[in-house]
């Protein structure tokens, strides 16, 4: 194996720096001052517009362009898969994901978010990372796919055990996941065998899947688990990891939290300012197929390996105003919170929508939460940025 093969995100030197920080915004606006460094054979990119040009580059492959990872063999479906395959997904995928198709699932995300709030809002203080932030997101990714909700401490276990995987080494970590991984698969394997026996016409994801055709033919199990796998983990914790860090930062901010709760048609402008300031997934990689000039003597060349810093390009001086400044009026928010180009987010419609709902509902019965000791929290800032707790007080209702 190549130095560059066994890159691991997660122990990059930067990665590593900013691990536990609260407010690691400030190291990231300095390294977009210095634009680009080569660290242990990795370029390094901090520039929004940098990043922008490879993100939209046709000779440049995504986060799989070494294999698969996340503790699965196989490339997951679409972020390890590249050129027209991958077209090919996106245009299955994207209408299961339009911003017409979530907007269906308002009133169930609102019933879901009411009935968690509703078990401490009388309580004058809650937990909000395990007991609202957490189970949220995940419930409605169970609706979503028409999973059992009874299998929900199932999901929770296998997405800590894949995301956030014990272990000091590549290896270590691997092995980790490896375990989780095979659990999961297992269990989706015996979940499309009961669902292919269904003889009633669901419209779920996973119901929409088993009636899709690609290369004019049912999609294969096996593609279905890589597809399945990923949206687990990729909807789950993304998610959950970004509410956390609003919450936490508006827990703390009390006039912008009273200004958001008197003029609700500011959210989601909020969730946009925020999402960019706090950039809950930092970073990505990305596989340089041919020569490509980024302009002043910065030239990438085939077989290099780029990590490509989103939450750097979110702070980056030279492409937004004053970047360091949370303002909910921003006009021009241009950010890469859900990265660029081909391997774009595809929940972003959904991670938003969730986002504002959630704000809107805390809004609606806790008001006027405080975070209880902002010294205490506790932030990870590897893979996605998350509260780990989160400890808020409130008037009781
Ligand atoms: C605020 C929450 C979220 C954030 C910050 C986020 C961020 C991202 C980022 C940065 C990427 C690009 C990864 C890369 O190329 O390295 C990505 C891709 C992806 N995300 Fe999200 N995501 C969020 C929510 C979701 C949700 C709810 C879903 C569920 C459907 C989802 C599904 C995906 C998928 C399937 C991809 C791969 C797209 C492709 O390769 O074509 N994400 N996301």
């Amino acid at each position: 194996m190549t130095q560059a093969t066994k890159f691991d995100p997660r122990l990059a030197p930067l990665t590593q720096q900013v691990k536990s920080m609260a407010n690691p915004q400030q190291v990231y606006y300095d390294k977009a001052g210095i634009r680009a460094e080569k660290s242990e054979g990795v370029w390094n990119l901090y520039r929004y517009e940098d990043i922008l040009k490879v993100n939209r580059h046709p000779a440049v492959l995504g986060n799989g362009g070494q294999g698969g990872s996340f503790g699965h063999d196989a490339p997951l479906i679409p972020l390890e898969i590249d050129g027209e395959e991958h077209a090919k997904w996106r245009r299955i995928l994207d209408p299961l994901f339009s911003p017409k198709q979530v907007a269906l699932l308002e009133p169930q995300i609102r019933g879901l978010a009411r009935d968690l709030i509703g078990k401490f809002a009388s309580r004058g203080h809650a937990e909000l990372h395990d007991e609202f932030c957490e189970p949220l997101p995940s419930l409605i990714f169970l609706r979503l796919f028409g999973a059992p909700i009874e299998d929900f401490e199932f999901f929770l276990e296998f997405k800590n055990g894949v995301i956030h995987p014990e272990g000091e080494t590549v290896e270590e970590i691997e092995a980790n996941m490896a375990v989780a991984g095979a659990k999961l698969v297992e269990y989706f394997i015996n979940y499309l065998d009961e669902r292919r026996k269904d003889t009633e016409e669901k419209n779920d994801v996973i119901g929409v899947l088993l009636r899709s055709e690609k290369d004019g033919k049912p999609i294969p199990q096996e593609d279905l688990i890589n597809l399945i796998f990923l949206f687990m983990f990729a909807g789950l914790d993304t998610v959950t990891a970004s509410m956390s860090c609003i919450l936490a930062w508006l827990g703390q901010h009390p006039e912008e939290r009273d200004r958001l709760n008197a003029d609700r048609s500011l959210i989601p402008a909020a969730v946009e300012e925020l999402l960019r300031y706090e950039s809950p997934v930092p970073s990505g990689q990305r596989h340089i197929r041919a020569e490509i000039d980024l302009g002043d003597g910065l030239v990438l060349k085939p077989g290099d390996i780029v990590h490509a810093f989103w939450a750097a390009a979110n702070v980056d001086p030279t492409h937004h105003k004053d970047p360091l400044t949370v303002n909910f009026d921003r006009e021009r928010n241009t950010h890469m919170v859900f990265a660029s180009g081909t391997h774009r987010c595809l929940g972003s419609h959904l991670a938003r929508l969730e986002l504002r709902l959630a704000l809107d509902e805390i809004f609606d019965h806790i008001p006027d939460f405080v975070v209880e000791d902002p010294e205490k929290l506790v932030y990870d800032n590897v893979s996605v940025r998350t509260v780990q707790k989160l400890p808020v007080r409130f008037t009781p209702r």
